[in-house]
């Protein structure tokens, strides 16, 4: 059929949005695949036995969209109220919840960049402006050009994605102390890292911490993440979520990922020895490397673009991610795989 119509059917916003684009999520398996940031090592097996009886269970009914039973988990385990704690879809879901309700039309989002790239989308759904603060060259977070400039929201990605850099928890009270507006401290990756703003959320009324069991829990395909807040606020973030936003398998997964803690922390204890030597074989072919608190680490080759090398790479087998925008080309970020993954990695690498 011939179209008839080049009318907008969208708002503006949405016609002139480019759209998230996600790392690739090839069908094929035998790709080494560190590209996404995800956690090379099972979950625990008691997940697995949660979720096998949560599909024996009645998925006739809605799940709880209170999450009533996660939350009172999560509220023993990090050592606060449950009314503390908001669970989402993934934290990508509670992002854009945040967005939805702090972030309209024309207001400021300052965030520094470059970072999770999923932001610059979110605040352009919502009509709001970004403000993006340049990292200098080392990644040390530019706290002092973070501060009040009138913005609805600041965002802080903690350990930072893509430079895997950890800013102290102190430069992040600062500017919760020093803005009106509400400060998202993003911690997908910090059960990698050496310190937490959580304890920020009992102090500051304008702190939020997000963290996901999709990187150290090893559940990005259940989907599931956790906001941290004052009462007050998550009551009006809950206003705009969906109702049933955590099916009643994600439910369960999180819970019991959450009653096996220390299976998590000893594959976050591999993942963190596995960077070292990931990081170190990098060196020894002539990349610099940033120090990394995630699970995942930034290698550049400065003043040369990476494009080709990730093409070689992904010819030879491996995938790796490779962003194509200004400060990022001569760089590939690439995921903290099992040892034996990043020994194929490696000699890839020197071969191309
Ligand atoms: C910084 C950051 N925040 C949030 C997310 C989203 O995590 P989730 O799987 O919980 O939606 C990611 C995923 O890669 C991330 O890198």
């Amino acid at each position: 059929m011939r179209a008839v119509t080049t009318r907008s059917l969208v708002r503006p916003e949405i016609e002139r949005l480019a759209g998230y684009v996600p790392g690739e999520q090839p069908r094929d398996r035998r790709y080494v695949k560190l590209n996404t940031n995800e956690n090379p090592h099972p979950p625990s097996p008691r997940v697995l036995e949660a979720i096998r009886a949560a599909v024996t269970g009645d998925l006739r009914l809605y799940p709880d969209p209170l999450a009533t039973e996660l939350r009172a988990k999560a509220a023993a385990v990090y050592g606060l109220s449950p009314d503390f704690i908001l669970a989402g879809n993934g934290s990508d879901e509670l992002l854009a919840i945040v967005l939805r309700a702090c972030a309209g039309q024309g207001d400021r989002v300052v965030y520094p960049q470059p970072t999770y790239s999923l932001y610059d989308t979110l605040v352009a759904i919502q009509g709001a402006t970004t403000v993006a603060i340049p990292f200098p060259e080392d990644y040390r977070l530019p706290a002092d050009r973070l501060g009040e400039q009138g913005q609805a929201l600041t965002i802080v990605c903690n350990p930072n994605a893509p430079s895997g850099t950890l800013a102290p928890t102190a430069a992040i009270e600062e500017i919760a102390r020093g803005v009106r507006g509400l400060v998202v401290v993003d911690e997908a990756y910090v059960d990698f890292a050496s310190d937490t703003a959580l304890r920020l959320v009992e102090r500051h009324e304008n702190v939020l911490v997000l963290r996901t069991f999709s990187k150290s829990f090893s559940l990005c395909g259940m989907r599931i993440g956790l906001a941290f807040g004052q009462p007050a606020l998550l009551a009006q973030l809950a206003k705009v979520k969906d109702s049933y936003n955590v099916s009643r398998l994600g439910l369960a997964a999180a819970a019991a990922a959450l009653d096996d803690y220390g299976w998590m922390e000893a594959n976050a204890a591999r993942v963190r020895s596995t960077r070292s030597v990931l990081a170190a074989g990098l060196q020894g072919l002539g990349f610099q490397v940033l120090p990394s608190e995630a699970n995942f680490v930034l290698a550049r080759r400065p003043g040369e673009d990476m494009a080709v090398v990730q093409r070689q790479l992904r010819e030879r087998g491996v995938l790796v991610r490779y962003f194509d925008v200004p400060g990022l080309r001569d760089a590939l970020r690439i995921t903290v795989g099992t040892p034996e993954e990043i020994d194929v990695l490696l000699e890839a690498l020197g071969r191309v």
